[in-house]
């Protein structure tokens, strides 16, 4: 089965107008490194439209996405914003369920369900995120954790709806912190996780679906982790916000 390998990097609250612009103006100029490789660059939502300009001549083949949003598509929700806001700026993806979103903001697999769908209906491509925490993992409830995240915030998508989507498994415990999980431990929750997609929508589709990897994603970790056969791509924070890493791992996926 090929599937297109994808590489995003969230920035998560980083860089300022003026980075974002050379950033992303780098990965641009230099996207035919990674050719066979699909790349996004998720922005803070305030430079979505700074870096979709900034993309210029690579438009259509530097994805662009956004870190959270709204379920709503208007109201009043002061300081939040809407799936079709992010349309119109260009996004073609959204993050949805990141573990700063579940621990530091409260968002549970329910509230990621809502966004999924959301995401969905406004035309955009989630990025569904899960995984467990340190304590989870030495507790032996890895999969115990993640079969409930990928079930609870997946549920009710019909199978087309499955198809579209793009899973993250990202070990909380990886997040940040220079520990990348082993290819082996990730390639084990990831063939975990194509398993409840399967069971979700038939093993054609979950054959299709492209499940990320992130936590601690570097250049020099990632042709690890490329090799699993159910890793496909890397989910990047710290080191997309550097093109010669970005590009690094993208490489490594190629
Ligand atoms: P790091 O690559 O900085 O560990 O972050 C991973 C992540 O959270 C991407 O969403």
């Amino acid at each position: 089965m090929s599937r297109k390998k994808i590489v995003a990097g969230n920035w998560k609250m980083n860089l300022d107008r003026a980075k974002a612009k050379e950033l992303t103006a780098a990965v641009a100029a230099r996207r035919g490194e990674a050719a066979a490789v699909e790349l996004v660059l998720c922005p803070p939502a305030l430079y979505v439209e700074t870096v979709g300009a900034a993309i210029a001549g690579a438009k259509g083949t530097v994805g662009l996405g956004a870190q959270n949003m709204h379920d709503k598509a208007s109201g009043a929700f002061t300081g939040e914003v809407a799936p079709p806001m992010l349309v119109d700026l260009g996004c073609q993806y959204v993050i949805l369920g990141h573990s700063e979103r579940r621990t530091l903001f409260g968002e549970t697999d329910a509230a990621v369900n809502v966004k999924t769908k959301a995401a969905l209906a406004a035309g955009l491509v989630p990025i569904v995120c899960v995984g467990e925490t340190l304590e989870e993992r030495e507790a032996g409830r890895t999969a115990a954790v993640v079969t409930g995240q990928v079930q609870g915030s997946l549920a009710g998508l019909s199978p087309a709806e499955l198809e579209k989507i793009v899973v993250a498994y990202e070990p909380v415990w990886a997040i940040g912190t220079g520990k990348v999980a082993t290819p082996e431990q990730a390639q084990e929750v990831h063939a975990l996780i194509r398993g409840l997609l399967a069971k979700l929508s038939s093993p054609e589709i979950a054959a299709r679906v492209r499940i990320q990897y992130g936590g601690s994603v570097k250049p020099d970790n990632a042709a690890d982790l490329a090799r699993q056969p159910d890793i496909d791509g890397a989910l990047v924070g710290g080191a997309s916000l550097k093109a010669d890493d970005f590009l690094g791992i993208a490489k490594a996926f190629g």
